[in-house]
């Protein structure tokens, strides 16, 4: 995805400028992400949709850029649900996740959730018996956990060993048993998203025939009168080298051709990646607020910290940045500075974990400067815990899509 590096930089200093104190905000590059969804969802093949996991990024705003681009929105909560349903009423919805509660379940019924997808038996029976209050007959997918032949490298395993994830496939039989007589329920198909942050287009390819291949499978020797499957998410971005991310080009020609080699053009697949979709049309912005030197180290603080953005933690690596020089200094101390040195940056909370990049080389960075931490479109706002500490919650900035551009010129 292309950001406007100029327009995000220039919202930056904007908001720093007439902000009362030291700022940091996060800002986001509404038109790169709306034309980014667009070249994903017009590369696929024909039989294929693209859904976006809305606990990637939930923001209203992400998600009116994104309607009418993707096809629907997966979500994984009776709040998702609920927030989804209240803004787009007629958007397709599809409901996943673990441990859904019977409300939840309740709630998706009640609001036309197109598929269901069901992780274990006892969720099948709980929906089974709304369902049948209701006098419907629900679409569900079954989420299954496969065995994999090697597992593809990837730092966040769903499937293809012990996880919570999925119905065990040696339950598959039971399950498509206790069905038969279930009119409430109409199995449409199966879900399978089996690993999260894959980077090699190639492997993930490999992953998507392997789960195509057991599908087909199913469909044959349990004679179902299936023709959809949601192979999830998980497409990666690579933080630690952002010049090498996922190739989703080599990707979607290889797709084509997995779904001619298996003959699959007649079935619906779906996927309903998050990460790829909104990561990169994100940047978390610090001011600088000290810079210390401690044991041989130089130490960058910032305003706000990993309270707000939490994904260089939850990820385990040293999160890319730039320095965004502020020009103009007309406070009463001097103003400290690194310059073609290693530093670490970290925020303002009290453990040695906040920390958001080390040891990275800059050119130099001032107090006062900001920095601009890219690809925090995705798994950053909303997997923080901001209230530790209670230092005030980031500005959220949304730079507007052309199409708003235009209707708000008319
Ligand atoms: C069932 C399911 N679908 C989709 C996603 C989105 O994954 P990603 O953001 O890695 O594409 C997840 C992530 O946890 C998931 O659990």
């Amino acid at each position: 995805m292309d950001v406007s590096w100029d327009r995000l930089s220039a919202a930056a200093l904007g908001a720093k400028a007439a902000a009362d104190g030291p700022w940091c905000g996060y800002i986001y590059d509404l038109e790169a992400l709306r034309r980014h969804a667009r070249r994903l969802v017009a590369s696929l093949p024909p039989n294929c949709e693209l859904f976006y996991a809305v606990k990637a990024n939930s923001e209203a705003p992400v998600l009116e850029a994104l309607h009418h681009v993707v096809a629907g929105f997966e979500v994984a909560s009776g709040g998702e649900l609920a927030f989804v349903r209240g803004r787009f009423p007629h958007a397709p919805l599809v409901f996943g996740g673990p441990g859904k509660t019977d409300a939840e379940l309740e709630a998706a019924l009640a609001m036309g959730v197109e598929r269901v997808h069901v992780e274990s038996r006892s969720e099948l029976e709980r929906l089974a018996y709304f369902a049948r209050r209701r006098g419907l007959a629900q679409a569900i997918l079954l989420r299954i956990n496969l065995p994999l032949p090697a597992m593809p490298d990837a730092p966040l395993a769903m499937g293809g060993r012990a996880t919570p994830f999925g119905i065990d496939v040696s339950l598959l039989p039971d399950c498509l048993a206790w069905l038969r007589d279930r009119p409430e329920l109409r199995l449409a198909g199966f879900h399978l998203h089996l690993m999260s942050g894959q980077l090699e287009a190639a492997k993930r390819l490999e992953l998507v025939e392997t789960c195509l291949r057991a599908v087909r499978d199913w469909r044959e020797r349990y004679a179902l009168e299936i023709d959809d499957v949601n192979l999830g998410g998980g497409m990666g971005v690579n933080y630690r080298d952002p010049a090498r991310q996922f190739d989703w080009e080599t990707f979607a020609r290889g797709l084509r051709r997995v779904v001619e080699r298996n003959r699959m053009e007649d079935w619906r697949i779906r996927f309903e990646p998050g990460r790829y979709v909104a990561a990169a049309c994100g940047v978390y912005a610090m001011e600088v607020l000290d810079i210390k030197r401690t044991f041989g180290r130089t130490f960058v603080v910032g305003r706000g910290g990993t309270h707000h953005f939490r994904t260089p933690y939850a990820q385990g690596h040293s999160h890319p940045f730039r320095v965004l020089p502020v020009d103009g200094w007309a406070r009463p101390y001097p103003r400290l500075e690194a310059a073609a040195e290693p530093v670490t940056v970290v925020g303002q909370l009290c453990t040695p974990k906040d920390v958001l990049a080390s040891e990275a080389m800059v050119d130099r960075v001032r107090l006062g400067d900001l920095l601009l931490f890219p690809y925090a479109g995705a798994y950053a706002w909303h997997i923080s815990h901001h209230d530790f500490l209670r230092h005030p919650h980031p500005d959220h900035i949304f730079l507007p899509t052309q199409e708003a551009l235009d209707v708000a010129a008319e």
